[in-house]
């Protein structure tokens, strides 16, 4: 085990689009686990895009990060040591972690990764924070009924995958916007979409959306906001549910966006929007992680993974995933399991 430990630092707040000179490589001591504490050493680390409104100081699910500080994010490791009953060397856990190589948390705040269960990855995916943000966000915000049409936005990354095929296993029809071609040949071939476009080839989304959607938009999950956001408003059906996940179109917005005003197709459709987040539905994690672990095992849920290698390279996996270069989730591989000896993803990644 190495001495030293390398982590990713905010350099600066990024302005617009983050550049990878406001984020820093550091090398400091190897932390040491106290009582109740154990040591992991990463494996894999996610990138999101809420650490994006994290990085400028903006109130977000938890406090913003300040220059000087570890990025932080969840990460899937290895414990190296421990001092609690409840965690063993060796055991695969997840956490909040940090982009980091080795990270010292409290033993509770540790979930356990079982690699026989499925690949360890999916604890930052379809079993992790974006499966449990589609199975909510559409489930409980929806309540989606069969042969209703769902309309998702940002539509083939980690959560609008999963969104779009969930909405099929409950018997909608599942309408996907998505950033380029091979987005769509993915969420429509792959992951069973009934039909999907690609909004930087066309400029008429409302043309494209009426086209799709002949029976207008019961249900819209919407990842993106701005200008997709306003031409699927235009298409709600009376009792429309909006559900209001993300906004990431505007994340690198200096200025505020002024749109058209869409609150009056709320009342004419007597329709919902309904903003959430998915810590609002902890307490109900277990429920909803056995339902997508039994649809990953049926593989009725099936998934993609974006993996960039090394830690020195998150923060261009993070600017990357702001502009749409991946598909499905944005993961970085710090390091190799070297004590465990399940192999990883040899369950049915798509
Ligand atoms: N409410 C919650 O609790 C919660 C929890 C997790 C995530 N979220 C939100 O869910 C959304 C999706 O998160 P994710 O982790 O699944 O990320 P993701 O979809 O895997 O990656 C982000 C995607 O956003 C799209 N995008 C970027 N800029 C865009 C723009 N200007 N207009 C349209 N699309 C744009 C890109 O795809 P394209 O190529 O298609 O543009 C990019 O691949 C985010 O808004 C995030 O903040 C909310």
């Amino acid at each position: 085990m190495a001495d030293i430990n390398r982590q990713v630092i905010l350099a600066a707040r990024p302005e617009g689009l983050p550049k990878e000179s406001d984020f820093r490589l550091q090398e400091t001591p190897l932390p040491q686990p106290g009582a109740g504490e154990a040591l992991v050493r990463s494996l894999f680390l996610s990138v999101d895009p809420y650490m994006r409104s994290r990085m400028s100081g903006q109130s977000s699910y938890t406090k913003g990060v300040q220059p000087g500080e570890v990025l932080p994010g969840a990460v899937v490791g290895e414990v190296v040591d421990s001092n609690d009953p409840r965690i063993a060397r060796g055991d695969l856990v997840s956490g909040m972690l940090g982009w980091q190589e080795y990270a010292v948390a409290a033993a509770k705040s540790l979930r356990k990764v079982d690699p026989d269960a499925a690949p360890i990855t999916t604890a930052l995916y379809v079993l992790g924070i974006p499966g449990l943000t589609a199975y909510f966000g559409l489930l409980e915000i929806c309540r989606p009924q069969p042969g209703e049409t769902v309309v998702i936005s940002g539509a083939a990354g980690a959560v609008g995958s999963l969104v779009g095929q969930i909405a099929k296993i409950k018997r909608c029809r599942a309408i996907g916007v998505a950033g380029s071609n091979e987005k769509v040949r993915f969420i429509t071939r792959e992951l069973g979409f009934d039909a999907a476009f690609n909004y930087k080839e066309t400029g008429d989304y409302c043309a494209k959306l009426k086209e799709f959607c002949p029976n207008g938009v019961d249900i819209y999950f919407d990842n993106v906001g701005g200008p997709i956001t306003d031409s699927v408003m235009r298409l709600i059906n009376t009792r429309a549910r909006v559900s209001v996940c993300g906004q990431i179109s505007q994340y690198n917005s200096v200025e505020p966006d002024v749109g058209p005003r869409w609150f009056g197709q709320l009342v004419l459709r007597q329709a919902k929007a309904e903003g959430f987040l998915v810590h609002q539905f902890s307490e109900r994690y277990e429920e909803a992680l056995r339902q997508l672990s039994t649809w990953l095992r049926e593989k009725r849920i099936r998934y993609r993974e974006d993996v960039v290698e090394g830690l020195e390279n998150a923060p261009k996996a993070f600017i990357g995933m702001l502009q749409g270069r991946n598909i499905g989730k944005q993961l970085v591989k710090v390091s190799a399991q070297v004590e465990s000896v399940t192999p990883m993803l040899r369950h049915g990644a798509a």
